[in-house]
């Protein structure tokens, strides 16, 4: 099974070089078949995620075709068929995207149903409901959900929840229904505006994304463009808590920094120095680290997929720091087990961690139980003193572009082993 090879202690100093957003890509891919010519995609992270989704568009008949690493042409004209097959859907969740794209396309759509995750319960019922709005009538068999309306007409929608996955498959739906779309209650993120601006761009009518009002004016037709996904939100928070973590001294660029500002804000309270450029922040960490509270909320508060990552940092940080989760369920925490493995002093208690913070971890072998989390693991094996053997990398790769090479070139002493299970290898 392949792993990272962590050798902790080294400072990360240098710059690196921020990637398209995973959450954006997955949602503006889907958003491809919406348009009656090919569509050019630039700034795409090189990550498994985006290779299942354009696997996916390529199964159901689109032409892709690679240009760079980063850049791919999608012609949707070819595509041919309303049903996504379960073999390509189970590998990822935001395959559901394909429900509100090909309702867009064809009035309906039968996908998969998304499967539970490793964080929790993951419902779809506000997604359902926003079709519902729409004139769609939605059923169940064989684990595949169909959904369907003769015309799809404008609809005020309410959510319940604040849900980034509705909000999108919604407006995807919505934007060549009839009429007008109102959806309250919208979730707010970077990649709300990204797919917003690129569906503009296509010739949608959406206004109020980036609030929680988002407006949609149905139109009969989308044309084909050139358009370059943001930057991404959560890789370079990653690689700031990193720096941090390391006691750093490093430029994260390529980015948006209003994007940051909620993990910013915190590292700043932790005592972590932070200079502002237009594309760019400079994290410098020379003192030690404070303690510090953290709850995650819907942008622009913290985000959830910073919390593991956030934890780690604070394993370190002296005095009692709690961690409280507000988006998804409690078992989001399931990757305390792997940073106690190391000598991290951390209780959970239903949607809360207390950390204890310690002078320094201690290497061990640990898993990564999802994306987020493996990025945790990684930033603690950085800390720790000795080795760290970080398994289920797969996780990891779903969603950062080259970890391993970034990190390298900041100083890391990390390495992908692909050696079989039995073999124990050593850092020289
Ligand atoms: N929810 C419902 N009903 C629904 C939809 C969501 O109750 O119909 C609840 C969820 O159970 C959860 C909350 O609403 O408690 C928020 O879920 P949301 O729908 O916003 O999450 P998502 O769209 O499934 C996206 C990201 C996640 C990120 C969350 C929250 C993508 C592909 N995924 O998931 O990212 O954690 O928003 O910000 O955009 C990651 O990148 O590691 C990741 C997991």
């Amino acid at each position: 099974m392949d792993k990272y090879i962590i050798k902790g202690g080294n400072r990360l100093v240098g710059e690196v070089n921020i990637s398209g957003a995973k959450n954006a890509a997955v949602a503006i891919i889907p958003a491809v078949i919406l348009a009656d010519a090919p569509c050019r995609l630039e700034n795409i992270p090189d990550i498994s995620d985006v290779k299942t989704i354009t696997t996916i568009l390529e199964e159901m008949g689109a032409e892709v075709r690679y240009l760079d690493r980063n850049t791919v042409e999608i012609d949707p004209r070819c595509v041919d068929t309303d049903v996504i097959p379960y073999e390509f859907a189970k590998q990822i969740r935001a395959s559901y995207y394909f429900i509100g794209a090909l309702l867009g396309r064809y009035n309906r759509a039968t996908v998969p149903l998304p499967g539970g995750c490793n964080f929790g319960v993951r419902p779809i019922d506000q997604h359902l409901k926003g079709f519902t709005a729409l004139g769609c009538t939605t059923g169940l068999d064989g684990g595949m959900i169909s959904v369907e309306a003769e015309k799809l007409r404008g609809a005020n929608i309410y959510l319940d929840v604040v849900s980034v996955g509705a909000t999108i498959n919604i407006m995807l739906a919505a934007t060549k229904a009839k009429g007008y779309t109102v959806i309250e209650n919208a979730a707010r993120e970077p990649h709300i505006v990204d797919l917003a601006n690129f569906l503009n761009t296509m010739g949608a009518n959406i206004s109020g994304a980036g609030t929680d009002t988002i407006k949609i004016r149905g139109v009969d037709k989308l044309r084909g463009v050139t358009y370059a996904i943001i930057p991404d939100q959560i890789e370079a928070g990653t690689y700031m808590v990193a720096a941090a973590a390391t006691g750093g001294d490093v430029y994260v660029r390529n980015i948006t920094p209003k994007h940051l500002e909620s993990i910013s804000a915190k590292l700043v309270e932790m005592g972590v120095k932070i200079e502002e450029g237009d594309d760019f922040v400079h994290v410098m960490r020379t003192g030690p680290l404070r303690k510090c509270n953290i709850k995650t909320m819907p942008h622009p508060g913290f985000p959830t997929d910073m919390q593991p990552q956030i934890t780690a940092l604070l394993t370190i940080a002296r005095g009692t720091s709690m961690v409280s989760e507000s988006v998804w369920e409690g078992n989001r925490f399931r990757y305390v087990d792997e940073l106690k493995r190391m000598g991290a002093e951390i209780n959970v208690d239903g949607k809360s961690a207390v950390i204890e913070g310690v002078e320094k971890l201690k290497g061990a072998p640990v898993r990564s139980n999802d994306l987020r989390a493996g990025a945790a693991m990684v930033i603690a094996g950085l800390i720790c003193e000795g080795e760290t053997q970080v398994e289920e990398i797969h996780y990891i790769e779903r969603g950062y572009d080259s970890i391993v090479d970034k990190l390298v070139d900041l100083g890391a002493n990390i390495y992908r082993s692909s050696k079989p299970d039995g073999i124990i290898e050593k850092i020289s």
